[in-house]
């Protein structure tokens, strides 16, 4: 039977790492995934995250089962952390733990689809290149909303409204906390309002993913939506990964949270979210989310954790203003100056698949066919490279 398959062409983020780490030259530069790098171009483990580890070594008991919701103090740290401490133990909402984001968007899909069968997902245009797989392979129908513009690098807020307010009653919306992705073109607080009185009056569903909180403007600012929609919407749900803000990329550590309106639903909820789980991959492993769970709740640890999340967030700061004025001072035919603007971990470079191939072949720099680049790649070795690089092929 396996002759018949088809070969499928690579991940379109995965796959850039792949060919980034065929490539032999020296200066080779990876924009290409979103992880954290720092000057070196290392993704070193958090400090915090070592001592969480020895903590574990010496005092873990057991590594018997945890069940399909995995830690039950992993999920109420991760409430407090996502919802604000004072919801820290809302009754409306069921927090379980999950192998990374993905696996939590693709739970919160079969959760929905078991509501409502044939069920449609409206994602920005565009949005994260998993979510189509993720959410789309579960059995939601995509479909989108305006978004980012790329001829006046922003976002098209008029038309997001526009499109939001048309989309059918009770139909379900996902949208990014913070750090876009791809765009890196984050909401302000008053646009949040905006597109949570349209949320409101439509009855939709906010699917929220959180990816990067605290790497936009720091954890409470960035996890501003889920607050303000979890005191005005009746229901929602929340996929959140600490694969960034904790370094724990490989661990696969995330969470989803499921907000309903009556606390008596939650018992079904558990019981539905649950079998998802149990037939799809049983239980989330258990390492990682035990890290978080240490960290987040030893007052020192937090605070150091703190401190190495604000050293990364201001990274990627300072690598989009290098990158803005690398590109500036060499006279390109086009502004970047939204470089700085953007948030998080990407931006588009607003380049064609030509160029983007040429960047490649070329001059050793890696990036998604889109054009998105992950700024934490830049570093001030290999800034005047890679901006003389994107000056070449425009
Ligand atoms: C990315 O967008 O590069 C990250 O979220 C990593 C991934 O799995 O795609």
């Amino acid at each position: 039977m396996f002759e018949a398959l088809q070969t499928l062409p690579a991940d379109a983020i995965l796959g850039v790492l792949a060919e980034y780490r065929q490539d032999k030259r020296d200066h080779k530069i990876d924009l290409g995934v979103g992880v954290f790098r720092d000057e070196n171009g290392d993704t070193p483990v958090l400090s915090t995250v070592k001592k969480a580890e020895r903590y574990l070594l010496e005092n873990q008991q057991s590594k018997a089962y945890l069940g399909s919701r995995g830690d039950p103090d992993f999920n109420v740290a991760m409430q407090a952390l996502l919802f604000g401490v004072e919801q820290g133990s809302n009754s409306r909402i069921y927090t379980l733990q999950t192998p990374g984001g993905c696996g939590s968007l693709r739970v919160g899909a079969e959760l929905i689809l078991r509501g409502r069968p044939g069920a449609s997902i409206w994602v920005s245009d565009p949005t994260w290149a998993n979510h189509v797989p993720l959410l789309s392979g579960a059995g939601l129908q995509l479909k989108t909303y305006p978004y980012y513009d790329a001829e006046n690098p922003g976002i098209r807020f008029e038309e997001m409204l526009n499109g939001l307010s048309k989309i059918p009653v009770n139909d379900i919306v996902l949208l990014h906390a913070c750090c876009h992705n791809p765009s890196g073109m984050d909401l302000t607080q008053e646009q949040w309002q905006a597109v949570c009185k349209i949320v409101v009056e439509r009855n939709l569903l906010p699917f929220i993913d959180i990816a990067y909180q605290g790497f936009a403007n720091g954890l409470v600012d960035d996890a501003y939506s889920i607050r303000l929609f979890a005191d005005l919407v009746p229901e929602m749900i929340v996929s959140a990964s600490c694969s960034k803000n904790f370094g724990l990329y490989r661990d696969r550590v995330g969470s989803l949270s499921v907000m309903v309106e009556d606390g008596a639903t939650i018992a079904r909820v558990e019981s539905q979210v649950v079998n998802v789980v149990r037939g799809m991959y049983s239980m989330p492993p258990a390492h990682g989310g035990s890290i978080v769970t240490h960290i987040l709740r030893d007052a020192a640890l937090r605070a150091e954790w703190d401190d190495e999340l604000t050293f990364m967030r201001e990274r990627l700061k300072e690598m989009r203003g290098l990158i803005a004025a690398e590109l500036a001072q060499r006279n390109a035919p086009r502004d970047f100056s939204f470089i700085e603007r953007a948030q998080g971990m990407f931006s588009f470079l607003g380049l064609t698949k030509e160029q983007v191939q040429r960047l490649k072949t070329e001059f050793a720099v890696y990036m998604v066919d889109s054009s998105r680049i992950n700024v934490a790649g830049i570093n001030h070795k290999n800034v005047g490279h890679l901006a003389d690089a994107i000056v070449a092929v425009l």
